[in-house]
């Protein structure tokens, strides 16, 4: 039976007042994400929009609704929890758990992190991902910003505004494009080499980024940065990240060559899985370094010329 007028006003009405904004957490290049309280539970939410004109709100929707899904298909304790696809007085929303702390990017400001902190940031990091993974997806924007340092130290995957299936080609509206507009997409420090080469969607393109990532909390400054963006994009492309002046114990040398393997330009050169990266982290921590056993990879594209065609690796170069 048709809703009255009267009726769909009050729904709209009390879906609007169901959230009460109290603040703004963040204000990304696609969205804004506010404080809010859920009146009805009375539990404090964060509530993230996407930009949007009334003519462009319903490819905003859908987008927020495959972010939501990507991150409830996840389902992980790292993983940042959904509780609802809402829709504040025709503005579509995602409601989520509202988290105490701040993003690693913040943290990362006040310089680079001890040793044993990199290494428990970035094995919690690896267990998010292993996560995503096993759900079929690839996360794609895997840097500071998008990683949540809650105030009891542990970490919660934000931001799934590019999370794709697993093999998906780029571009295209829909899943992975926060535009609509095909184009490459994540941040330039953090992108992977094949990502720049708009190849399929590959899960080890989160562990380069997670590569970056570990790199910026050691280093205190993100591998491949330059001046411009297409000077940063040729660096991810074609070379090797600066040495990291101090490494003054063995668990820090090994966590840098952790980093590389991870930074290799070749995903077949890198760990194969996060779970993996995850294991030679704990191990790492635990002080005794780990390694996956002698395999060889062979390589699948070619963005230098100067390597071999097969090599023998390990996962972690730890030892
Ligand atoms: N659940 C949350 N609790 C607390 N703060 C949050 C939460 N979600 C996001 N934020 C804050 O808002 C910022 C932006 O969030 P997010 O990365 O999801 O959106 P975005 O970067 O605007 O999205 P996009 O990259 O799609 O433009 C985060 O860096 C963080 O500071
Ligand atoms: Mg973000």
């Amino acid at each position: 039976m048709p809703r009255g007028d009267d009726e769909r006003r009050r729904t709209r009405i009390d879906e609007l007042d169901r959230y009460q904004v109290v603040g703004t957490l963040g204000v990304g290049g696609m969205g804004v994400v506010f404080d809010a309280v859920d009146t009805l539970t009375r539990r404090p939410v964060a509530l993230k929009f996407s930009l949007a004109t009334p003519q462009s709100a319903h490819a905003a929707k859908q987008r927020l609704d495959r972010e939501a899904e990507a991150m409830i298909r996840s389902n992980d304790r790292r993983v940042c929890t959904v509780y609802d696809v809402a829709d504040c007085d025709g503005w579509p929303c995602i409601a989520m758990e509202r988290l105490d702390g701040r993003t690693l990017q913040a943290k990362l400001t006040a310089g680079p992190l001890d040793t044993f902190d990199v290494i428990d940031v970035a094995a919690e990091i690896a267990g998010a991902l292993a996560a995503v993974h096993r759900a079929g997806l690839v996360h794609q924007d895997i840097k500071p910003a998008n990683v949540f340092v809650t105030t009891d130290g542990h970490i919660k995957l934000l931001d799934f505004g590019l999370a794709v299936p697993c093999g998906s080609l780029p571009a295209g509206p829909g899943w992975g494009c926060k535009t609509g507009r095909p184009s490459v997409l994540g941040t330039t420090n953090y992108i992977s080499p094949e990502r720049i080469l708009r190849l399929p969607a590959d899960p080890r393109s989160d562990l380069f980024s997670l590569g970056a990532v570990v790199y910026e909390m050691a280093a205190g400054r993100p591998p491949f940065a330059a001046r411009s963006t297409a000077d940063a994009l040729m660096n991810v492309l074609e070379s090797d990240p600066p040495a990291i002046g101090r490494l003054q114990s063995a668990t820090a040398r090994a966590l840098d060559r952790l980093a590389r393997t991870l930074l290799e330009k070749d995903p077949d050169l890198r760990c194969q899985s996060a779970a993996e990266v995850r294991k030679a982290l704990l191990a790492l921590r635990k002080g005794r370094s780990h390694s996956a056993g002698r395999v060889t990879f062979r390589r699948s594209i070619h963005t230098r010329s100067t390597r071999h065609d097969s090599v023998d690796a390990t996962c972690a170069h730890v030892h």
